[in-house]
C-alpha cells in the first residue's frame, strides 16, 4: 500500500491524481473535510473520470503531530511520499513549524522503520541547501552562519531526521523543489502572485530563483519511487529565472502591463516593517533578502539520474495562468 501524506495540499493532491491516473491504489490522511474537498474538486478540475479515480483512495483521519492517530494508517504501507508540512515564513508561525515540519517528520520516520517500510520520499526544499556555491548543488551544505527563515530551519532539520532513519535502515530519497508552479491553490504561494500580477503590479524585486511545474515534481516522485534508487536528494528545478522575468510572463498571458519599476530596497525594508506588524508581504528579513538574491540551482543530478526533460517555463506559465482564469470566472 502506497500512503501520501498532505494529500490535500498542492504537492500531494496533484500526486494523489497522477497515482491514482496510473490505476494506483493509494492511502492518504486529511485534517478537515474542508480541505478534502478542495483535492475533490481538483480531481473534478482535471478528469471526467474523477469519480472513480477518487475511489482508488482510502482517506483516514490523522494528524502528523499525532503520533496514535498515524499508527493505523501504517498498516501495509510499503512506500511512503510524505508532501505535508507547514509553509510560512511568518515568525510568529516558528513553534508550529518546528512541530509539524520535524516532529511530524520523526513520527512517520518511527512508524515507517517500525513498520519496515521498504521506501520514504520526502519532500524538503531548496531551502534546506546552503547558497554559497554558484550553481548550488546538493553538495552545497546548510550553513549556520547564512541567515535563514524559520521555515527553512526546520526543512533542514527534518531533512537531518530523514537522514538518521536512512541509517537506522530506512531506505530514503529526499527531493528540494525550487518554487512549486501549480493550478488550485490561488490563495498561497505562486497563486497569491497571480493575482497580485492580475491587479496590476507596479514594482519588481530584483532578484530570482528556481522555479518548477507541479507537474514535474509529482512525475519524478514517481519515477524516483518506482526506482532502486535511494539514500540520495536532488534538487528538482526546472529553471532559474528573475522574478522579473516570472511576473512579465504572468502579466503577458494575462494581456496586463508587466511590472515597469524595479522595487527600490528603501520601499522594500518600509513594507518589511509593515508587514512584520501585519503578517502581510514581506513578514521577514529572510523574505526581505531572498527578494535581492538571484542563487542559481542546478537539477543536473536528477536529470543525469532519470533522463528528465523538464517542461519548459512558458509552458508552465502558460498552463497556470489558464488555469486561473477558468477558476477566477466560475
Ligand atoms: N509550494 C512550494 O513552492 C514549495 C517549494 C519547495 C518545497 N515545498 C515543500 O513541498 C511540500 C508540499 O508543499 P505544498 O506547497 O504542496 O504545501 P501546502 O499546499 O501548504 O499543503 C500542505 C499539506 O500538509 C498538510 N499538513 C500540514 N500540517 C499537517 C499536520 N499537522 N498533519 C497532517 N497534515 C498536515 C496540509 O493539510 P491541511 O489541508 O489539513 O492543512 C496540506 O495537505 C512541503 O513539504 C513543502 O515544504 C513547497
Amino acid at each position: 500500500m502506497i500512503l501520501v501524506t498532505g494529500g490535500t495540499g498542492l504537492t500531494g493532491s496533484h500526486l494523489l491524481f497522477y497515482l491514482t491516473r496510473k490505476g494506483l491504489k493509494v492511502r492518504a490522511i486529511f485534517r478537515s473535510e474542508e480541505s478534502l474537498n478542495k483535492t475533490k474538486n481538483l480531481f473534478k478540475h482535471y478528469s471526467t473520470q474523477a469519480e472513480k479515480l477518487w475511489t482508488n483512495i482510502e482517506w483516514f483521519t490523522a494528524d502528523i503531530t499525532d503520533i496514535t492517530s498515524l499508527e493505523h494508517v501504517f498498516e501495509d504501507v510499503t512506500q511512503v511520499y510524505h508532501t505535508a508540512a507547514k509553509v510560512s515564513f511568518s515568525p510568529k508561525d516558528k513553534e508550529i513549524l518546528m512541530q509539524t515540519n520535524v516532529e511530524g517528520t520523526n513520527n512517520l520516520l518511527h512508524l515507517a522503520l517500525e513498520n519496515n517500510v521498504q521506501k520514504f520520499l520526502h519532500v524538503s526544499s531548496i531551502a534546506a541547501l546552503g547558497s554559497y556555491d554558484n550553481p548550488i548543488t546538493e553538495k552545497t551544505h546548510w550553513n549556520w552562519k547564512e541567515v535563514h527563515s524559520d521555515y527553512a530551519i526546520s526543512k533542514y532539520l527534518s531533512e537531518m531526521e530523514v537522514w538518521r532513519a536512512g541509517q537506522e535502515g530506512l531506505p530514503v530519497v529526499i527531493i528540494n523543489p525550487g518554487v512549486i508552479l501549480g493550478a488550485h491553490f490561488w490563495d498561497s504561494g505562486i497563486g497569491q502572485i497571480l493575482q497580485k500580477v492580475d491587479k496590476g503590479l507596479q514594482f519588481y524585486p530584483p532578484g530570482g530563483n528556481a522555479f518548477v511545474d507541479v507537474r514535474d515534481v509529482v512525475k519524478i516522485m514517481i519515477e524516483l519511487m518506482q526506482s532502486n534508487i535511494s539514500n540520495e536528494s536532488f534538487i528538482v528545478s526546472g529553471t532559474n529565472k528573475t522574478y522579473f522575468e516570472l511576473l512579465t510572463s504572468i502579466a503577458k498571458a494575462f494581456e496586463k502591463t508587466p511590472p515597469r519599476t524595479k522595487l527600490p530596497y528603501w520601499l522594500a525594508q518600509i513594507l518589511y516593517l509593515a508587514g512584520k506588524f501585519s503578517g502581510k508581504g514581506i513578514t521577514s528579513k529572510t523574505i526581505l533578502k531572498n527578494l535581492y538574491q538571484y542563487p542559481q540551482y542546478s537539477s543536473q543530478k536528477l536529470i543525469n539520474a532519470l533522463n528528465y526533460h523538464f517542461i519548459p517555463f512558458e509552458s508552465s506559465i502558460q498552463n497556470l495562468t489558464t488555469q486561473y482564469r477558468k477558476a477566477i470566472k466560475k
